[in-house]
């Protein structure tokens, strides 16, 4: 049995034969029990109306059945409906039928530049849609997607209804729904239902102290489902706090090198030499050979004692060749991170790491490319999280597409921060 909460009620509300609104948006906290509703609306609406066509959208059919279709499955099952009798799942065209001849495209709707106006999804023809997470997914495809709800309505005599849902953002969905609503502006076709994750008694409360823990623009979004937040907070440094890092101080400690190395010879090879927190050296260096590279690296590490497990250069491309050869510990940015529940991935970790130490006034750097590291710290921004609400950072292509430098040595330094995540001892060495 399913026992719906207020807001899905008032959600479901929208979506019923007689409401006015053609497109409802359930929009707001992470576990607002979003993705919930649709699925539920999906299935009471493909066994009430047999043989109608409904289609589950998202904007990579990959999460879809990674995230909505694990949720479909559970509703489904609250329904009491079983998995291979009352419903089938084909992995191979991705579609759910039921035994009344119903049935459920699963579709991503991602714009693939071989297919942006969509026309590909003109083929359908559907009798209702549910994007989950549609601001990830363009206007243009919501709009292709109500034009192709006719299916069987007449037979049934219903209207066109279609539901998205979405965390808060400042896309296409925030003007067209949420800020006009605000201003009680909203056309009667379509119907905005704001969702908070407080109104969810069905949420561990775990999950609740993860978004409280959250950075405060992203608890305001995720946890309190604010369309308010600030954007522009998104930066991981305070820039004042990364001037005080170039101060005259000496640190203590054990040595070590971080090195991210230049891909196919296009960007820099940057090589930081630290003690402690302190950075002592930075070199930058253009189109250098790897064997040049590893050869200065192995220089720098002898001239100043510093242990082969102190060294990690970024193994992701030509740097894995530097790793082999040096035998010193390897990075790769998307590996697993050490909290993994808090962290998309490794690489998201370290910058968030470096960003609590420079606020806590622990780094000190050297004055040398004192602009350069300013510079590309401050290009660092938090993504904006969603659904998984993993902490993560911008990646180093889209810094270069938005600024046009690549951020070795911003990288080069937050890999230095590895050997603060494990506390020493528990490194694995090689
Ligand atoms: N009416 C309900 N009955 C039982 N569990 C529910 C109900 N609504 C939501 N939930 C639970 O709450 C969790 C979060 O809901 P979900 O729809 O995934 O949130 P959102 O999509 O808004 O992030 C789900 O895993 C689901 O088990
Ligand atoms: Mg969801």
């Amino acid at each position: 049995m399913v026992e719906f909460l207020p807001k899905q009620l008032e959600c479901l509300r929208a979506l019923a034969i007689d409401a006015p609104a053609e497109v409802v948006l359930f929009g707001g906290a992470a576990g607002g029990s979003k993705s919930f509703t649709g699925c539920a609306w999906q299935i009471e609406r493909r066994l009430k109306y047999a043989g109608t066509r409904g289609l589950i959208g998202r904007s990579k059919l990959d999460t879809l059945k990674k995230t909505t279709l694990r949720t479909f499955f559970e509703v489904a099952s609250l329904y009491g409906l079983r998995a291979n009798i009352d419903y089938i799942f084909n992995a191979q065209s991705n579609i759910v039928s039921f035994t009344n001849g119903s049935e459920i495209i699963l579709k991503d709707l991602f714009a693939y530049p071989s297919d942006v106006m969509f026309d590909g999804l003109g083929g359908y023809e559907l009798t209702d849609f549910f994007v989950d997470e549609a601001s990830q997914v363009s206007k243009r495809a919501i709009d292709v997607l109500r034009s192709r709800l006719r299916f069987k309505l007449k037979q049934y005599n219903i209207p066109p209804k279609g539901l998205l849902t979405c965390n808060p953002s400042k896309g296409w969905l925030y003007n067209e729904f949420y800020s006009k609503w605000k201003q009680e502006k909203l056309p009667l076709h379509y119907a905005f239902i704001p969702a908070t994750s407080h109104d969810n008694k069905y949420l561990p409360a775990s999950y609740i102290q993860t978004l409280e823990r959250l950075p405060e623009q992203e608890r305001l979004r995720l946890l309190v489902g604010s369309w308010e937040y600030d954007e522009s907070a998104d930066a991981l440094f305070n820039y004042d706090d990364l001037l005080r890092c170039f101060r005259d101080e000496t640190l203590t400690g054990e040595f070590f090198i971080s090195a991210d190395i230049a891909r196919l010879g296009k960007d820099r090879t940057t090589v930081c030499l630290w003690r402690g927190l302190q950075l002592l050296e930075l070199h930058v260096m253009k189109k250098q050979r790897i064997t040049e590279t590893v050869e200065f690296i192995r220089a720098l590490a002898a001239k100043n004692n510093v242990r082969l497990q102190n060294v990690i250069c970024d193994e992701d491309g030509v740097g894995g060749g530097a790793v082999d050869s040096l035998r010193c510990k390897g990075f790769l940015n998307g590996s697993r991170a050490k909290k993994p529940e808090r962290f998309v991935n490794l690489k998201a970790e370290c910058y968030f790491k470096l960003a609590e130490l420079v606020e806590q006034n622990k780094i000190v750097f050297v004055s040398k490319y004192k602009e350069d590291i300013v510079k590309e710290l401050d290009m660092v921004r938090r993504r904006n999280i969603d659904t998984d609400n993993k902490l993560s950072v911008i990646s180093k292509e889209e810094m270069h597409r938005m600024h046009g430098i690549s951020p070795d040595i911003a990288d080069a330094i937050m890999l230095r921060m590895y050997y603060e995540l494990v506390p020493y001892g528990k490194i694995q060495y090689i």
